[in-house]
């Protein structure tokens, strides 16, 4: 993988090989890492940001759980995304902001003055399973591997250690053929893919796991239930059995980097005429359409990269208790 030459590394902007780690990091040990994956879309009107104020959110409120004291406030990492994707020169970029406990400590409870850093990372990236997978659909597989329970470490934090079961379902897929796997949650009903949600249609209605279902509640996963909503197309959040992927007519995926991806066969039996549907069709056309602006961007999503004023105001991609937003917004002001 190739990233742009310059990365943001505390509070500067420098050559890659400059921003470097220590191997004692307690992140590199213990996976005491909070991160996001944010796209830059190419528009008519230049580059633009995919919800950049939602995915700061979304790291400040993973920082949160593990009391990891982001050195910089909510304004200096949106500025910091926008000035790495700028200072490379880049039309559109998959970015990575991260931040890490980059202290030497072995500890498992680490005092607050342990530091944390961040950086921004940028690269120029397709869609995660190919520009054709968007077209023709992929062959998933369910893993063998359960995602973790709600009262083990939380799936909802977008954490570094979290990745670890990521990768050993993604890890099976590919052994077996297959471009993901899909894992179910510790009840045994569906969960989400490795770095994907998952969506079923039947009889023109989108089904998805609800946020109980040890999954990342995603960004996308939102901007596609918004829009199916808006589309007048029902849209329901419930526990579902294994077996309605194979009911299924319709299956698709999304996520920052999968975008929206249909899915052709679940454990090589097809899914409903083995090729894209309708509905994931007409999805993929709005959420692509935000960017070649053939769909209305009435949600403020797409923000421009040196314009810092939209700063701020989170836009519910989580809907949480308001007494949450308020705690979080004194965290930060303290
Ligand atoms: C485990 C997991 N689920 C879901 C998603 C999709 O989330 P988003 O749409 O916010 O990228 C991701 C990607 O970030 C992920 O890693």
């Amino acid at each position: 993988m190739q990233s742009s030459p310059l990365v943001w590394h505390n509070g500067k902007l420098k050559p890659l090989h400059e921003a470097t780690v220590h191997v004692g990091a307690h992140a590199l040990h213990y996976g005491s890492s909070v991160f996001e994956g944010i796209r830059v879309y190419a528009t008519p009107d230049g580059p633009r940001y995919f919800r950049l104020v939602d995915h700061t959110e979304r790291l400040l409120l993973s920082a949160k759980v593990y009391d990891l004291d982001i050195p910089y406030s909510r304004e200096a990492i949106n500025r910091a995304c926008e000035d790495v994707v700028a200072a490379n020169g880049l039309a559109s970029a998959y970015v990575r902001p991260i931040a890490y406990r980059a202290g030497f400590t072995f500890s498992l409870a680490p005092s607050r003055d342990v530091p944390v850093e961040f950086a921004v990372i940028a690269i120029e990236w397709g869609s995660m399973h190919g520009a054709q997978a968007l077209e023709d659909g992929v062959d998933v597989c369910v893993s063998s591997w359960n995602r973790a329970a709600p009262n083990t470490y939380p799936t909802g934090v977008k954490a570094g250690g979290n990745y670890l079961s990521s990768q050993l379902i993604a890890q099976e897929a590919v052994r077996g053929g297959f471009a993901e796997g899909i894992a179910l949650a510790p009840g045994g009903c569906l969960s989400e893919g490795a770095g994907e949600n998952l969506f079923i249609v039947r009889g023109g209605k989108i089904y998805t796991p609800p946020v109980g279902a040890s999954i990342l509640a995603g960004i996308t996963r939102d901007s596609v239930l918004t829009l199916a909503r808006e589309r007048g197309i029902e849209v329901i959040e419930q526990s579902l059995p294994r077996e309605f992927l194979y009911f299924a007519d319709e299956v698709f995926m999304t996520g920052t980097a999968a975008e929206v991806t249909p899915v052709r066969s679940v454990d090589r039996k097809p899914v409903g005429a083995g090729k894209p549907g309708e509905v994931t069709r007409a999805l993929q056309k709005a959420f692509f359409g935000l960017f070649d602006g053939s769909t209305a961007n009435t949600h403020g999503w797409l923000t421009p990269i040196a314009n810092h004023e939209h700063v701020g105001s989170s836009q519910g991609w989580l809907r949480f208790d308001p007494a949450d937003a308020q705690a979080t917004a004194q965290m930060e002001a303290a």
